[in-house]
């Protein structure tokens, strides 16, 4: 104020607050500097979506230096076409919510390139609640999405991996059993058509026993998982199979169990070929001991035939030598006859000297003289001998000649043919001719009973008989008794014959009859000789039986039917 003499008598001072002013201004500062250095792009908009500002982030994002290639433009101009309808709808929503947060959209930049956008939208009011236009708050998502494709790659390739391998895989809820994840392998195992009739059920309806499960159970508790574990399951329309389990327990953080993580194979045809191989295995390994069986039977076979054939050459000589034999003996057993006739002519002769010479003279002296020589040289005693000697010698003959007999009809090669013929006949000549095996062994009693011829083969018989008592005679150590005994009992005759030699221990006597079983060693036995000989009695519709006792002795008992050959 300047007073009338032109000084300055005063100041008139006016002050005002302006904090909040200065305040207010901090604030804009801080805040435009907070939009300008964001790396997010922030543009602003009038109600009809025209640029008004933006900040730097926004131009690098839509890659321009320069702010005019926005403002002014609409916001839409930068939305690629097709994402237009989208955005017109989220309009929409963006005026009645007032905000739009998280829009994916697929923008241009300058050079027209797309690339996707993270958009956030609000709407900017003024005092009287006036629409004054939009805040767009703009990121670029290039590298997210890409990251989030290279995700989506990978898990489509392992779930493409696990959906079409033909193994089934799947995930329950451990000991719950809940299934909570299949593949296709596991839908097509079980035979279900979609995982919507699995999901939620529990795996317990696939097993065909539950003790299988529990036993799964026990093994991923105290495990923590199971390998290649055999179960029984069974299909969605009941069919059986045999299943293959490998699993692991996932646990949470403290340790519990949240899942199981299974994988399942159908094993069943494996299981069967497998079976199927076992069992053509075993076939083999029988087969095998079949072949090594029968190739032991061949060796002894071979043996047999050796032996056989020997026996066979022998026969053929001996019948052969029977004949030689026979010749010398029929004249040596006559001249025999001659010499004896003549040894009486002869003894009756010197009988008769001394009759006649004592119608003669001298007859004193000649007859002390005669009665001298005869003396000296002993000829009453020769006479005597001689006559004994020449029994005997016709005795001896008589026998070998029934012995070179039988010889010769045992020889003879057997012929397949029957006729009536006395047994005890039979069983006499078979003695003669193993008489040489017996004699040092045993005394033979023999009492053979009046038997009716009976039809047969006796050429077979003998052979039988021969065998039996060549066993008999072999089973006595030292020396025993071998008895025979025949008798007719009804239409049967019966045949035993029994020796007290060391018997047959009660478990080999079902086997005495197989072929080539025998005790013996080589050279001795063949094991034939009974189941030839069963063979032989059964062509005669006969039986023959074994009657033993070890220490004791063996019996053995033909019956044949008198008719046993024609009945046959
Ligand atoms: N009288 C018997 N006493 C004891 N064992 C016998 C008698 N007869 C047969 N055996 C037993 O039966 C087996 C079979 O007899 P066999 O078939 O004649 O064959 P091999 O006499 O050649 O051994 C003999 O090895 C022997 O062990
Ligand atoms: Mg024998």
């Amino acid at each position: 104020l300047i007073s009338v003499y032109d000084y300055v008598r005063c100041f008139q001072v006016i002050g005002r607050d302006i904090t909040e002013r200065k305040q207010a201004e901090k604030e804009l500062i801080r805040l435009s500097t907070a939009i300008r250095t964001t790396s997010d792009s922030v543009v602003i908009c009038d109600p009809e979506f025209k640029i008004v500002d933006c900040n730097d982030a926004a131009l690098q994002i839509y890659g321009t230096k320069n702010k005019n290639d926005l403002v002014g433009k609409n916001c839409f101009d930068f939305l690629a076409p097709e994402e237009v309808e989208l955005a017109l709808k989220d309009k929409d929503e963006l005026m009645k919510k007032g905000f739009l947060r998280g829009r994916e959209y697929r923008a241009f930049k300058k050079n027209c390139e797309i690339f996707p956008v993270e958009v956030s939208i609000s709407l900017m009011k003024d005092k009287n609640n006036e629409l004054t236009g939009f805040v767009t708050v703009t990121r670029d998502i290039s590298e997210r999405k890409k990251l989030e494709e290279s995700v989506r790659l990978s898990e489509e390739k392992y779930r493409t991996l696990v959906e079409n391998i033909d193994i089934g895989i799947f995930r329950n809820t451990g000991i719950d059993g809940k299934i909570i994840e299949v593949n296709r392998g596991w839908l097509k195992i079980f035979g279900y058509s979609s995982k919507k009739e699995v999901l939620g059920k529990n795996v317990i309806e696939v097993y065909c026993d539950p003790e299988d499960r529990k036993e799964l159970n026990k093994k991923m508790v105290n495990k923590g998982f199971v390998k290649n574990m055999e179960v029984n399951l069974r299909k969605k329309d009941g069919t059986p199979f045999i299943g293959s389990i490998t699993a692991v327990t996932i646990k949470d953080d403290k340790g519990n169990i949240k899942y199981y993580d299974c994988v399942i194979e159908d094993i069943t045809e494996r299981k069967n070929t497998e079976n199927a191989l076992w069992r053509k295995n075993k076939l083999i390994l029988k087969k095998n001991r079949e072949l090594h069986k029968a190739m032991k039977e061949l060796k002894s076979a071979q043996n047999m035939l050796i032996q056989s054939e020997k026996m066979a050459s022998i026969g053929t000589l001996a019948a052969g030598v029977a004949h030689e034999i026979n010749n010398p003996l029929s004249y040596v057993s006559s001249n025999i006859k001659y010499i004896k006739k003549y040894v009486e002519k002869m003894e009756n002769f010197i009988k008769e000297l001394p009759e006649v010479f004592s119608k003669f003279p001298f007859y004193s002296e000649f007859s002390s003289e005669f009665q001298k020589i005869k003396n000296s040289y002993k000829i009453d005693f020769i006479l005597e001998d001689l006559t004994s000697a020449i029994n005997e010698s016709i005795e001896g003959a008589e026998r070998v000649k029934k012995i070179v007999q039988d010889l010769k009809s045992f020889s003879h090669p057997v012929v397949e043919s029957m006729s009536y013929a006395n047994i005890n006949e039979g069983i006499e000549t078979t003695l003669n001719i193993v008489w040489n095996e017996l004699k040092y062994k045993a005394e033979v009693k023999k009492e053979l009973g009046d038997l009716p011829e009976v039809y047969c083969n006796i050429q077979k018989l003998n052979q039988v008989f021969m065998n039996i008592l060549v066993n008999a005679a072999q089973a006595i150590e030292n020396h025993g008794i071998i008895k025979i005994k025949t008798y007719v009992k009804g239409e049967n005759v019966f045949i035993e014959i029994s020796d007290t030699g060391c018997g047959i221990p009660e478990k080999n006597l079902h086997k005495i009859f197989d072929a080539f079983y025998s005790t013996k060693e080589i050279g001795k036995g063949t094991g034939l000789g009974l189941s030839i000989a069963q063979k032989i009695i059964k062509e005669h519709s006969g039986i023959i039986n074994v009657k033993s006792k070890v220490g004791k002795g063996t019996t053995f008992t033909i019956r044949i039917p008198v008719n046993g050959g024609k009945v046959k």
